[in-house]
C-alpha cells in the first residue's frame, strides 16, 4: 500500500477528486495526510470528514522559504510518503525541497504547458486568443511549472468565455486528469527516461 500526501492551499477540489478515486477504484494506495500552508484552507474540512490526517504548516509564520520548506518536509515525512501530490498548493518551492522529492512529487497546472506557466492562466489564454486550453500534470522540478509531463487534458475556448467559465471547464477536466495520473504513479506505470515520461501498459 503506497502512501500519498497531498498539499493544498485552498479549496482542495483536486485533492477531493484524488481521495474519492483512490477509495472508489481500490487503488494500491491511500491518502495518508492532507497538509496545508494556510490554516483556513477549505479543503481541510473535507479531509477531516473523511478520516484523513491533516496538518497545517503556516507559511506566514516562517521568516523565509528555506525554513518553511524544511518544516514542511519534516511534516510530510512523518507520513512516509511514496508520492507527494501538489493540488492547488500556492507556494514556490526551494531547490533542496524539490530535490528531496525528486521523481515522487506531482503537480497539476491549469494550462497546456509549456504554454502559460505561473498565475492567471485562464486570462492569459483568453488574451492570446487561443482556441484551446487545458491542464497538465507533471513531475515537479526546480523550475516553476516545468518538469516531465505525465498527461494533459484539453478543452475548447468557446465564444463568450470569461475567465470564470473557462476555469470551470478546465477544472472539470482536472478532476478526471489528476486521479488518472496519480493512479498511474501508484500502479508503478510511470518512468522518466531522458526527461520524458513513459507510461507502461497495465500489468
Ligand atoms: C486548480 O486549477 C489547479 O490546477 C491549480 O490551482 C487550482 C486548485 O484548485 N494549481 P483546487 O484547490 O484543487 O480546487
Amino acid at each position: 500500500m503506497k502512501n500519498i500526501v497531498i498539499l493544498i492551499s485552498g479549496r482542495g477540489s483536486n485533492m477531493e477528486a484524488v481521495v474519492r478515486a483512490a477509495r472508489s477504484e481500490g487503488w494500491p494506495a491511500r491518502v495518508a495526510a492532507v497538509i496545508s500552508n494556510k490554516p483556513d484552507a477549505a479543503g481541510l474540512a473535507f479531509a477531516q470528514a473523511h478520516g484523513i490526517a491533516t496538518a497545517v504548516v503556516p507559511s506566514k509564520e516562517f521568516p523565509d522559504r528555506a525554513s518553511f520548506d524544511a518544516a514542511l518536509q519534516r511534516e510530510i515525512d512523518r507520513f512516509a510518503p511514496d508520492l507527494v501530490v501538489l493540488a492547488g498548493f500556492m507556494r514556490i518551492l526551494t531547490a533542496p525541497f524539490v530535490a528531496h522529492y525528486e521523481g515522487r512529487m506531482l503537480n497539476i497546472h491549469p494550462s497546456l504547458l509549456p504554454a502559460h506557466p505561473g498565475l492567471d492562466t485562464h486570462r492569459k489564454c483568453l488574451e492570446a486568443g487561443e482556441g484551446e486550453h487545458g491542464a497538465t500534470v507533471h513531475f515537479v522540478t526546480a523550475e516553476l511549472d516545468h518538469g516531465p509531463m505525465v498527461a494533459q487534458a484539453r478543452v475548447p475556448v468557446l465564444p463568450g468565455d470569461t475567465e470564470a467559465t473557462l476555469a470551470a471547464r478546465v477544472l472539470l477536466e482536472e478532476h478526471k486528469l489528476y486521479p488518472y495520473a496519480v493512479r498511474l504513479f501508484v500502479e508503478d506505470r510511470l518512468s522518466i527516461e531522458q526527461g520524458d515520461v513513459r507510461i507502461a501498459q497495465p500489468a
